[in-house]
């Protein structure tokens, strides 16, 4: 039996996956520990997927780790991740030092992109692009059923196209980035502005100033006034970033991914619609499939783990 071992570093949780010949064989979850012990925290969780499966170290054929942020995939070396406060932290030497299995290392809504291309709801497609729509934007680009990561596998930073010249100011320090508008963050703030703009709104019947989050405006869409103003808001610069990427990539799908995603027709409906007008030449003669994400939040290390099946 031949093994693979994908994981997947998220802001509070690592995700761990374990493959036996291809096939999903066991999970393993750990809070995101201090940067000061993210080799040790990794080891760990190979340990555990690799003793529940009652496998042995040298059947894995690789670890793939999928990380936000810049990677140097060649070298193996986190260049910049802010929200994990990692800079040139070399990744890759650290962790294959400790379990002496190769270990590959990527951006995560790259690997995200790549698990549901081979697993999920890019299957049936060679040329597919997934967002990831979180508290930040991320995303990744398949074609011809591989993973497209660029100059020195650097890895798409689909969040941060601009869809507003000038417009709010993003994480990443440029301005009218698609993560500004688009995330989960940017959602709630609008919807908690749109709060304060309305005193009557329904959805300070549930929810107070802080209390409020990416759902709730969806939640109040049919009842009221505010909240459905803020979700075709949502849904308009959505929209264009969605075919800024059918424009260029002509893929066959659009996969949504990340928590927003979770609403489900109640975003997918109205944004088909929304996107529709913008495709170059009308969607007739390349048909575009827009569709929500099927692996949730094992998509980043099922990806990972399909780095040394690719
Ligand atoms: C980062 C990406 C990451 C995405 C999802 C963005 O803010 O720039 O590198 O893939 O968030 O975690």
């Amino acid at each position: 039996m031949k093994y693979n071992i994908g994981l997947d570093i998220g802001g509070t949780f690592i995700k761990g996956v374990i493959f036996a010949d291809g096939k999903p064989a066991g999970e393993y979850e750990l809070p995101t520990p201090q940067t000061a012990k993210l080799d040790e925290t990794l080891e760990e969780m190979v340990e555990k997927l690799v003793q529940g499966c009652g496998a042995v170290f040298s059947a894995v054929e690789g670890v793939g780790v999928g990380c936000p942020g810049t990677i140097d995939s060649e070298k193996g070396v986190v260049v910049y991740a802010a929200n994990l406060h990692l800079e040139n932290y070399p990744l890759k030497q650290k962790l294959e030092k400790r379990i002496s299995i190769p270990v590959k290392v990527c951006n995560d809504a790259n690997a995200a992109a790549l698990g549901e291309a081979k697993f999920g709801a890019g299957k049936e497609y060679s040329d597919s692009v997934l967002i990831t729509l979180g508290t930040g934007v991320g995303g990744g680009i398949v074609i011809g059923g591989k993973l497209f990561e660029g100059n020195k596998s650097a890895g798409a930073e689909i969040g941060h196209m601009v869809i507003e010249r000038g417009g709010d100011r993003c994480t990443c320090g440029r301005y009218g980035c698609f993560e500004a508008y688009c995330s989960a963050r940017a959602l709630t703030r609008r919807t908690r502005w749109a709060m304060e703009d309305d005193t009557s709104s329904d959805m300070w019947k549930t929810y107070s100033y802080d209390s409020a989050d990416g759902r709730t405006a969806f939640e109040y869409m049919d009842s009221d006034r505010s909240a459905k103003r803020v979700v075709d808001w949502y849904i308009k610069y959505l929209a264009c970033g969605v075919a800024n990427i059918i424009n260029i990539f002509r893929p066959q799908a659009i996969i949504i991914g990340g928590g927003v995603s979770a609403q489900g027709s109640r975003l997918i409906k109205p944004l088909k619609k929304a996107v529709e007008s913008e495709i170059f030449g009308g969607s007739g003669y390349a048909p575009v499939e827009i569709k929500c994400a099927e692996l949730q939040k094992r998509a980043g290390a099922y990806g990972a783990a399909a780095l040394f099946m690719q």
